[in-house]
């Protein structure tokens, strides 16, 4: 079972730790070489590597889960790989070999087992692929080397109080362009998403809502998370746009409300001034799970939902059955679980 963790793992948050083992692996020449496990947290790379000038770079997250057994497994890793390398793709970098991108989780998640949570803790070990363009280079164009690399750290909750009820507001800004990079995970969306959050959380708001760039009408996604509403008559509906990051958290959930629920999904425009369609809101994705909207602010008007305190039951049903799938307690599809 490896070294034993001081860690209360009731009260993790989402933030750094310094595990013990990380995976790097050079492209070089055209190729990449085997990748290895190291222990220095530091990066050594040319001050003019395209990552640090022109966001060339790309990340990916997923979380590997403590059975009730106390055995480990990933969700849906394969998803993260074709989704990284939709992002090297747009971003002109070397496509990472989805075996030997899983292959590298498997290696950080078992040289860091002590730090997978136990299970009933609802803390989960977070993993972080990532991909930066590197070596000497001043022109606009693609780097000559790159480091794809992988680390992992335990968390908790990533909205505070995790699956409690959470007030967004809605932003003037936009993170991403009609056909622009929204769809790809790289980190300029993100950079981007900086100022606007900060705006929200001063106003009280746990994050905020982007909508759609063309016309600002329609709900695109959260800074960290994809939409998602319940309405009246109990439809599970997602924002459809070529501008959001498609979410495998979303995706999943469409199939669990479909084929566990037996309700009817929908992947459609979502105005935002129709919010009063929905009986339930929530965000999801990898760290936020399922994180409850509680109300959504929009020219200064609150929209509240279920409520701004409880969690509505199909939200709770949803939540369940996600989280039962990705802990081990309720059969997943074919594929979706990956054990370490
Ligand atoms: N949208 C954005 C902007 C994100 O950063 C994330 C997190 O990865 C998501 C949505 C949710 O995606 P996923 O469910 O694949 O984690
Ligand atoms: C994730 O859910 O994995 C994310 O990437 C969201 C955020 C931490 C960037």
């Amino acid at each position: 079972m490896g070294k034993t963790i001081d860690i209360d793992w009731s009260k993790l948050g989402f933030s750094y730790i310094k595990t013990d083992y990380r995976y790097v692996s050079s492209w070089k020449d055209g190729k990449w070489d085997a990748g290895k496990l190291v222990t220095d947290n530091m990066l050594s790379i040319s001050e003019a590597s395209t990552a640090l000038h022109y966001g060339q770079q790309c990340f990916e997250g997923l979380k590997a889960y403590r059975t009730q057994n106390g055995q480990i497994q990933l969700f849906r890793p394969d998803r993260n790989a074709k989704r990284m390398n939709n992002s090297n793709r747009r971003l002109l970098m070397p496509e990472v070999p989805e075996e030997k991108f899983i292959d590298a989780i498997i290696q950080v998640v078992k040289a860091n087992e002590g730090y997978v949570p136990p299970y009933g803790t609802g803390a989960t070990l977070y993993i972080r692929p990532f991909m930066i363009g590197v070596g000497d280079n001043i022109g606009v164009k693609p780097a000559p080397e790159y480091l794809f690399c992988v680390f992992c750290l335990p968390v908790g909750p990533y909205f505070k109080g995790g699956m409690a009820p959470v007030n967004f507001s809605v932003s003037d800004y936009d993170r991403a362009a009609p056909y622009g990079t929204g769809a790809a995970k790289v980190g300029g969306n993100y950079a981007a998403s900086f100022y606007p959050h900060e705006l929200a959380v001063k106003d009280g708001f746990a994050d905020c809502i982007y909508l759609d760039p063309a016309t600002h009408t329609k709900i695109e996604e959260v800074g960290a998370a994809n939409f998602f509403g319940i309405t009246h008559d109990n439809h599970f509906v997602t924002p459809d746009s070529p501008s959001i990051l498609p979410s495998i958290t979303k995706y999943s959930l469409l199939h669990i409300a479909k084929e566990y629920l037996n309700m009817e999904i929908e992947e459609r425009d979502v105005f935002i001034d129709n919010l009063s369609e929905f009986k339930e809101a929530g965000a999801c994705g990898t760290a936020a799970v399922i994180t409850p909207i509680g109300g959504i602010k929009y020219k200064d008007k609150l929209h509240v939902f279920y409520s701004e305190t409880e969690v509505g039951p199909t939200t709770k049903q949803l939540y369940d059955t996600l989280y039962g799938i990705q802990f081990g307690d309720i059969e997943g599809p074919d594929g979706w679980i990956v054990k370490v």
